[in-house]
């Protein structure tokens, strides 16, 4: 290949001597030339070798000038090629149609070598300036997509890190909220276990007492039946200590204790169903017996620091034991529960302060748990929030912001449930929704 440094140029033209004259003027000033006799010539040698410019007479046989441009504009190939016409001195409408066809010049016979000279150097410049720019803009282009990628990168990076920083937060949220509660269990526990010995003292005996005091007072009757007439010191006595009512308060002072020592044996059997740490695997159990001994722990704040007591109804439906892990499903309940004690407690203008608890078994095996107050509700503004970690309205010390986003790990991730909340003022609701039986319960159970 014979390249020179100043460029390849194809001549077409039908007139051999046209050709002569032009090639030899070219080639002289030190271009390559090819040359082609029609049309047709010219777009066959294209397929071969492209040149830098082609120089293309408008009257020839066959096809013309006109339309063999037609053709190399129509070409993705050959369209940036400059084409310059050569033409007859009048023929302005020649020219001007060239011109429109995406010609870049013409120049016009009889030739002046000079002026060929200069308009082929000139197009051949703008050529090379044109595609030095095309591809500066091609790099620039090239340039800005990279930097669309790497920004691209860059933003999924800060969406990876966002990630890994929440579910550190939910890691961190979990860790405070298992210690307070593992503490709490703890404590609770400890408590049920410390009472439930004396009051089994208690319990067990009471009923011997009773029998013991029975056998006494029935000794007594024999003793007024054989001897009638008692010393005027005995009569004294029962006179003192009013033997008479003593011997009919007896009995149900007895009994009362008998109920008492039950209500604490009760008491201790919640105590140990709230704290369940005996329990962390997965088990069918009973719901109401967690809400009701949740319900015990937080009695005290349902009745004194709210300046009227908070109500609590209860509408518990027929449910079946449900597989859960009963221990957290206690913590839902608790965190639920507080929260809305909170709500009402600060609600000073709320003259009926009710939470209201209902269960239900649902479609597909499911239950809800649904738990409302009639407090002030939660603002619009902060309602996508209330379940993230560490978000919190309460004062320092007084919230973590840890309840409900703890529950809602509780009840979607680990027990496959749905926990939502509606609130407008004067209700909110809590939605607790397990399945009656978890899968992977199932499946372990089969095995
Ligand atoms: N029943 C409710 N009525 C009004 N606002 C509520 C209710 N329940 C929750 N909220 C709002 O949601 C926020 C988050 O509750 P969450 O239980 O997660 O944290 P907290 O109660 O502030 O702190 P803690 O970790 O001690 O539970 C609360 O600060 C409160 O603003
Ligand atoms: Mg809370």
């Amino acid at each position: 290949m014979s390249f020179t440094t100043n460029g390849f140029i194809l001549i077409v033209d039908d007139t051999p001597t046209n050709l002569d004259v032009i090639s030899e003027t070219l080639s002289d000033a030190g271009f390559s030339v090819a040359i082609a006799t029609s049309g047709e010539i010219a777009l066959q040698r294209l397929e071969r070798r492209l040149p830098d410019l082609i120089l293309l007479d408008v009257m020839m046989p066959g096809i013309d000038g006109f339309e063999t441009c037609q053709r190399l504009k129509s070409n993705p190939k050959t369209e940036d090629i400059p084409v310059i016409f050569m033409t007859a001195l009048s023929d302005t409408d020649s020219k001007v149609q060239a011109l429109e066809l995406g010609a870049v010049d013409y120049i016009t016979k009889p030739f002046q070598e000079k002026e060929v000279l200069a308009r082929v150097k000139t197009h051949l410049q703008l050529r090379r300036l044109t595609q030095e720019m095309k591809y500066q803009v091609t790099e620039q282009k090239n340039a800005k997509e990279a930097l669309q990628v790497s920004e691209e990168l860059l933003r999924q990076k800060a969406i990876l890190l966002e990630e890994m920083l929440c579910k550190l937060q939910h890691t961190q949220a979990q860790l405070i909220q298992n210690e307070k509660m593992s503490a709490l269990g703890q404590l609770v526990a400890g408590v049920a276990h410390e009472i439930n010995n004396p009051v089994n003292f208690i319990y067990g005996n009471i009923t011997h007492a009773d029998r013991y005091i029975q056998e006494l007072i029935g000794l007594l009757k024999h003793y007024q039946q054989e001897y009638p007439q008692p010393t005027e010191k005995i009569q004294k006595y029962a006179q003192q200590i009013d033997y008479e009512f003593l011997k009919a308060d007896l009995p149900k002072l007895l009994s009362s204790m008998m109920i008492g020592a039950e209500r604490i044996q009760e008491i201790v059997l919640s105590l140990r169903t709230f704290s369940r740490l005996d329990e962390a695997s997965m088990k069918a159990v009973d719901i109401h017996d967690g809400i009701e001994s949740t319900l015990l722990i937080i009695q005290s704040r349902l009745k004194t620091q709210a300046s009227i007591p908070i109500q609590v109804i209860k509408e518990y439906g027929n449910l079946p034991c449900v597989e859960c892990y009963p221990g957290q499903l206690n913590q839902v309940f608790m965190n639920v529960l507080c929260n809305a004690i909170d709500a009402l407690e600060t609600e000073i203008s709320q003259p009926n302060p009710t939470i209201h608890i209902q269960t239900k078994v649902i479609e597909n095996n499911r239950i809800v748990i649904t738990i409302a107050d009639n407090g002030a509700g939660i603002p619009k503004s902060i309602s996508q929030r209330i379940f993230d970690p560490f978000f919190s309205t309460k004062s320092v010390g007084k919230g973590t912001g840890l309840g409900l986003s703890i529950s809602y790990q509780i009840i979607v991730e680990k027990h496959q449930g749905i926990f939502k909340c509606t609130s407008v003022p004067d209700k909110t609701v809590f939605w607790i929704e397990i399945p009656l039986k978890q899968e992977r319960e199932k499946s372990s159970s089969t095995q």
